[in-house]
């Protein structure tokens, strides 16, 4: 299975029998290591409604003919678009050729709308947790700290894609606490220094892991790590 990182909080997840697009927020990223319209994939998931996990779903779900996986009424608002869903709710999961995706807790908003227009809620943000071919990768989605990712930890995760960036989401103090919780294989940062305000060093945050006894492995946009 290769993980590559494509900027902020995307990933293709390359799995035997699939390509998944995680979190796809390229046009107007300016940390996006490829275009959008160069992408294919088999399958999209979102983990909420927000514009920079959102952002390109509707163009590739359509031009791909990829469903795309996410909580229900976010799915409800891309399936009016013309885009193929499957809606679930944090606790669910739901099985694929490719493997198991679930909806984990976050805690964090979700809302989205037409560009300049009203926003309006839509479901609550989830983190994935995709189970492929023996293999566990959980993204967290954009999430504050909390206990229960010991329980997202029990399955035995191979990667988590964590968010470092304060403001937002938890900042590295806090993803340091999430990794000893979680205790993945390896973990990769995400959702920082896209724009100033989640300014992080992830170096920084990779070595203050390791002397907790966690593998971090930050990722430049366009690297892959192979699971
Ligand atoms: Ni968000
Ligand atoms: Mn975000």
């Amino acid at each position: 299975m290769r993980l590559t990182y494509l900027g902020h909080s995307c990933f293709l997840l390359e799995t035997a029998r699939a390509r998944l697009l995680l979190d796809p927020f390229l046009t107007g990223n300016p940390s996006a290591s490829c275009r959008a319209e160069d992408l294919t994939c088999d399958y999209i998931l979102c983990s909420h409604g927000h514009d920079d996990h959102i952002g390109d779903a509707v163009a590739i779900a359509r031009r791909c003919q990829a469903p795309i996986i996410c909580n229900y009424e976010l799915g409800e608002f891309f399936a009016a678009q013309g885009a193929k869903t499957e809606g679930l709710n944090p606790g669910g999961g739901v099985d694929f050729p490719f493997g198991r995706v679930k909806l984990t807790l976050a805690h964090h908003s979700s809302s989205a709308g037409e560009p300049g227009g009203k926003n309006t809620c839509l479901g609550v943000a989830a983190g994935l947790l995709i189970h492929s071919g023996g293999k566990v990768v959980y993204h967290a989605g954009d999430t504050a700290l909390f206990l229960d990712m010991a329980l997202i930890g029990r399955a035995g995760l191979d990667a988590a894609l964590l968010p470092i960036g304060d403001r937002f989401t938890m900042g590295p103090a806090d993803a340091l606490e999430a990794l000893d919780l979680l205790r993945p294989k390896v973990a990769v940062p995400m959702h920082y220094n896209t724009w100033p305000p989640i300014a992080q060093d992830p170096r920084r945050f990779a070595a203050e892991a390791a002397e907790r006894g966690h593998r971090v492995a930050p990722l430049a946009p366009g690297a892959s790590l192979e699971l």
